[in-house]
């Protein structure tokens, strides 16, 4: 383990300094993973035998803490903001909604309420708490997500099939469990700092499957002939994408990896020195204009532009566009949380997987960037874009000179496999399961999406997917050797 101890003095001015004051929460400027929630995207379900053990993460092992988690009546408030927005995004969604599971892949929006509900009673009030009687003994059972050490848990493909409890019982279910922590938090505690990073950690943990939520409902409502929309379409964007050029990043040693400054995932370090040879980046991300370019060259029918494995599931689920695209009287639509409409060419070219990506790029004479070469391009650009909170959850075309885009918009894959960093090793016990295990066979992508809140970006930040998955908000940035 490179790195026991990380300091954590400056990390809120830094934060602050990189994000707009207006939408800082406190406790939310402590960046935690996506790992618990993404992966639960993917992991297929088994069960588990039971085990009683579970290590929670420790002050001065892989967390970075701020003397503000500590500060008990911001982090109260981080917590009722943190919470109610997991509310404010089910507002309007009927029970049907929020109970119907479209694939393995994806979880109702009711049961994400009831998992980051379970997070905070399992971490927080088991552990902090004496003598805490859960609000339901069954709960660890039907929200436990893929937890090894925390117990058995139900099978990932029937979370749909949960009709009980329903979403009311959910409902008064978080109500409880917020109660209790707020109350906990109210009163001095022999363990304050460890109570306070947990809190912090389940408020991260939240921002997740905050995201999630919308990708698993957009999916779920996809399957809906009558393509419905989750909210009325904001007025319609009519930026005219930037034009594209390719910016020179010199051949030489960078420092990549979480610097210690600030919370940071195990993941993102050991901060560790990159040789890279010169190489250049698309000022943007690939457009819709350029996708439909590529489809109109045959990009779908040229195997040679494919990977072997790509090319064969392309082959075999007969992919034509990107996910949710679809012909209405010879015009592209596509599907998106404000509905069906048409493909707007001036936005980022959305839902496409690796292997589409790599297609792509090897029909523009370009390749995919490394995720090395991402973060150094990224250098100390502020942490701004189209996120979650700015409530416009489809990609926007980027204006503008300069490096654009790198945050929000579109995860952009790279072409870089999820693996560890040199001197990386997983932590023991349960902090070691949502990193250090997935490190095999998926590749990293950059930047956060539409779809992510601001606060859980960070340049360092990796999430990860396997290549065949599109249901995602993820896009692409060419890069090219020089
Ligand atoms: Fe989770």
């Amino acid at each position: 383990m490179a790195r026991k101890t990380l300091r954590s003095d400056h990390s809120i001015a830094i934060y602050n300094h990189l994000t707009s004051p207006k939408s800082i929460h406190i406790a939310d400027t402590i960046p935690f993973s996506s790992h618990f929630c993404n992966r639960e995207a993917q992991i297929s379900p088994v069960f588990i035998p039971k085990c009683n053990t579970y290590t929670l993460p420790q002050q001065g092992d892989r967390f970075v803490t701020s003397p503000i988690a500590a500060n008990t009546a911001k982090l109260q408030e981080a917590f009722r903001h943190r919470r109610s927005v997991s509310e404010s995004l089910t507002r309007g969604l009927s029970a049907e909604d929020m109970v119907v599971q479209s694939m393995d892949d994806a979880s109702p929006a009711k049961w994400h309420l009831a998992h980051t509900t379970w997070f905070f009673e399992a971490f927080v009030l088991n552990k902090y708490q004496d003598n805490y009687r859960p609000v339901d003994p069954d709960y660890n059972f039907l929200f436990n997500s893929y937890y090894n050490s925390v117990g058995e848990r139900h099978a990932r493909p029937l979370r749909g099939m949960l009709t009980r409890p329903g979403i009311e019982a959910v409902r008064a279910y978080r109500r409880a469990v917020d109660a209790s922590v707020l109350a906990l938090l109210e009163q001095p505690h022999p363990r304050a700092r460890g109570l306070a990073d947990t809190v912090t950690v389940g408020l991260h943990h939240e921002m997740q499957h905050q995201e999630l939520l919308l990708t698993d409902l957009l999916h779920a409502l996809s399957i809906n002939p009558t393509a419905p929309a989750m909210r009325p379409a904001p007025p319609a964007d009519d930026t005219r994408a930037a034009g594209l050029v390719f910016m020179p990043f010199d051949e030489g040693l960078y420092e990549i990896g979480a610097a210690g400054d600030g919370f940071s995932f195990d993941c993102e370090g050991p901060r560790h020195q990159t040789y890279l040879r010169g190489f250049s980046l698309a000022n943007r991300t690939v457009t819709n204009a350029e996708w439909l370019a590529f489809m109109n060259d045959g990009g779908y029918s040229t195997a040679t532009l494919w990977l072997s494995d790509g090319w064969a599931q392309c082959q075999a689920e007969q992919w034509q566009a990107p996910l949710y695209w679809s012909q209405r009287d010879g015009e592209w639509h596509q599907f998106g949380l404000y509905g069906r409409q048409p493909v707007n060419p001036e936005a980022p070219v959305c839902h496409v997987n690796y292997f589409e990506a790599d297609a792509f790029a090897q029909w523009a004479g370009a390749r995919l960037p490394t995720e090395q070469e991402w973060e150094v391009a990224a250098g100390d650009a502020p942490i701004a874009g189209n996120f979650q909170d700015r409530e416009y959850w489809r990609p926007r075309a980027a204006a503008g000179s300069g490096l654009q885009q790198l945050y929000g918009d579109v995860w952009e894959w790279t072409r870089s496999p999820y693996a560890p960093y040199p001197g990386f090793s997983a932590a023991p016990g349960a902090i070691g399961e949502y990193n250090g295990k997935f490190m095999c066979g998926q590749f990293v992508l950059r930047g956060g999406s539409c779809a992510t809140p601001q606060q859980q970006l960070r340049r360092s930040y990796r999430n990860f997917f396997y290549p065949h998955q599109r249901w995602q908000f993820s896009g692409l940035r060419l890069a090219k050797d020089l």
